[in-house]
């Protein structure tokens, strides 16, 4: 039965493969995206950010809540080269008082963008999400929340940014599984609230699209 069920997932992805047009420019963007440090399950999550960049419209608006040292930031980039896409990457840049421990992490991040050459789609703001929300103004075509990880903070900055995303914009999750209690609860929450549709998983991000 296992092993059915094993093949089965092998043949549907070799499909999933087969039918993506990015999949060789995700391939050779992953060879820099490897390089840059960060907590993404690897390569299904980077690849999905790529191809979510990849397939917005010209002049999309990403904004990510939580870049770290860039790994998604980068993912998204990378997908957005030779458009005029953009992504805004917002932390705090403090570190994750977690496995990379305190300290000044902007400069790090910099070096990471400058390394994979997408320093002209990345704009990185220093500050904490809900006071650039208060601030905000141009309309998000994807919102990725990978912020802090509590409860209340998951579903304020949800809130924040919600009513800058565009129709049928995408909001993604990261860590809806294991053992991030805060953002489990408030992802099962999203899913009955009506703020969004279209649900989807990859690994431990999920996302849906505003009605
Ligand atoms: C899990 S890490 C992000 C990982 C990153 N997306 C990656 O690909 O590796 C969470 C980050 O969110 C930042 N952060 C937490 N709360 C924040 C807030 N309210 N505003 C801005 N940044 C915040 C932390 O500084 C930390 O760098």
């Amino acid at each position: 039965m296992h092993s059915i069920r094993k093949f089965t997932e092998r043949a549907r992805r070799w499909w999933v493969d087969r039918l993506d047009p990015n999949l060789e420019d995700f391939k050779a963007a992953y060879i820099q995206i490897d390089q840059v440090s960060g907590y993404l399950k690897s390569p299904m999550q980077e690849r999905w950010f790529f191809n979510a960049a990849r397939n917005a419209p010209e002049g999309a608006v990403i904004v990510e809540i939580g870049s770290f040292l860039g790994r998604s930031t980068v993912s998204f980039a990378l997908g957005c080269k030779g458009t005029s896409k953009h992504v805004y990457a917002i932390d705090l840049f403090e570190g994750d008082g977690d496995m990379y421990g305190q300290g000044d992490f902007q400069q790090q991040f910099r070096g990471n963008v400058r390394r994979c050459g997408v320093e002209s789609y990345v704009t990185d703001i220093r500050s904490h999400s809900l006071t650039v929300a208060q601030s905000w103004t141009r309309p998000i075509d994807i919102l990725f929340i990978d912020g802090s990880h509590e409860y209340e903070d998951v579903k304020a900055d949800f809130h924040a940014f919600y009513p800058h995303v565009k129709r049928n914009g995408i909001i993604a999750f990261h860590d809806i599984k294991g053992k991030w209690d805060g953002v489990i609860r408030y992802w099962n929450e999203v899913q009955r609230s009506g703020y969004l549709s279209r649900f989807g998983t990859v690994s431990s991000l999920g996302f849906g699209y505003k009605i």
